[in-house]
């Protein structure tokens, strides 16, 4: 994946280097329930999903400027058939409790949607958050996304869970852009 600099941070690819800081924060119970998977219930567990995210090669690891330590992830992924046929991809992220609150995942979201419209020249980019992550949909509102409609989706818990969906167009994202 083509690594995207922010101000304070560096999206590159993940590597098994990185299994430590991973399973550090995918272990904790705050944090993959807000994003509908069940928290790591060992470094083995992590490094298979470590293994299917390198595989996959649709996600980033979010790392900090200066200590090239992995804080989170963040990943653009085709869903399903619509979007392979309309251009469109979906963003999802996680970010290390330790961090919240600083505004670095709306950093992480800003270049994603930079590279999506301007690199890949992706035409719509959706994301999702479930109906209690008041986190996530402010993320999302910051980030000038619009709601579309609410659908439902497999928890990890075997339960289905309500998404408020929202979208971003490339006209959208070109006509708001300042620089
Ligand atoms: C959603 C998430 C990525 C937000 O990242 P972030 O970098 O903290 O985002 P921001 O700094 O912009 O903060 C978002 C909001 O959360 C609030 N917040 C920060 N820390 C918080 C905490 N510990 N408890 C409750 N709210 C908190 C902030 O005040 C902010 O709201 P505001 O803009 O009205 O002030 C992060 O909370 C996370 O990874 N959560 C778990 C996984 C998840 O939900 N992923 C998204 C799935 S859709």
């Amino acid at each position: 994946m083509k690594t995207l600099v922010t101000k304070r941070l560096i999206l590159r690819d993940l590597r098994y280097s990185d299994l430590e800081d991973f399973y550090n924060y995918c272990k904790k119970p705050n944090i993959g329930p807000s994003a509908g998977w069940k928290p790591h219930q060992s470094i083995e567990d992590s490094m298979k999903i470590l293994r299917m995210m390198i595989t996959e090669n649709e996600v980033w690891a979010i790392t900090l400027k200066e200590t090239d330590k992995v804080i989170g992830t963040i990943g653009l992924h085709v869903r399903n058939f619509d979007n392979a046929i309309s251009n469109q991809k979906e963003v999802g992220y996680v970010l290390d409790d330790i961090y919240w609150g600083q505004g670095l995942m709306v950093e992480a979201v800003e270049e994603v949607l930079r590279y999506a419209f301007l690199d890949l020249e992706l035409d719509k980019v959706l994301c999702g958050h479930s109906l209690a992550n008041i986190q996530s949909k402010r993320v999302v509102e910051k980030s000038n996304f619009s709601y579309t409609h609410n659908e439902f989706r497999d928890h990890f818990d075997g339960s289905q869970i309500e998404i408020r969906m929202y979208e971003l167009t490339k006209a959208f994202y070109l006509g708001g852009r300042t620089t």
